[in-house]
């Protein structure tokens, strides 16, 4: 089991005296594909001008914008909420970016009360996120959001 609370000390450490959202993403991205396993994909997409950009991220190129209510990514936002999802294939409308992704978890991120972006984790593998991952990931989160300055972005 990943010793997600380990990751968010790595996380808050690195972002000390520099809490710009693009170095501490970018860092947070490096820190889970470092850490987890099977995952074919690790990264952000940050709300601009009403949808989803691409962010820091670790992996094969992805696809650069998502509107909102689209894909795993776009959905989260709109139900405001993790999605955790066992097989993509089965999800309606999911964005394949990499075929080989078969299951994803997503987590929106929150600053000054709005949804900023979100995190995006995807796996070649069925049904790679636990419940104790989407927890540990949340908490995750939840440091990182204390820890990042996202005055800088154009949501
Ligand atoms: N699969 C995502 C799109 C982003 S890529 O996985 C990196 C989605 O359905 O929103």
């Amino acid at each position: 089991m990943t010793d997600y609370t380990l990751l968010g000390k790595q996380l808050a450490a690195l972002a000390e005296g520099e809490p710009d959202f693009v170095p501490v993403l970018a860092n947070a991205s490096a820190l889970l594909w470092d850490a987890l396993e099977k995952l074919n994909w690790a990264g952000f997409y940050l709300m601009d001008r009403g949808s989803l950009l691409l962010g820091p991220f670790q992996g094969k190129p992805a696809c650069v914008r998502i509107p909102l209510g689209k894909g795993v990514c776009g959905t989260a936002v709109r139900k405001g909420r993790s999605l955790r999802v066992p097989d993509v294939h089965a999800f309606p409308g999911h964005i394949a970016c990499d075929s080989a992704s078969n299951s994803e978890l997503v987590i929106p991120i929150r600053s000054g009360g709005r949804i900023v972006g979100v995190l995006d984790l995807d796996s070649p593998e069925l049904d790679r996120f636990t419940p104790a991952d989407q927890t540990g990931l949340e908490g995750f989160v939840r440091v990182l959001e204390e820890v990042t300055d996202f005055t800088r972005l154009r949501a």
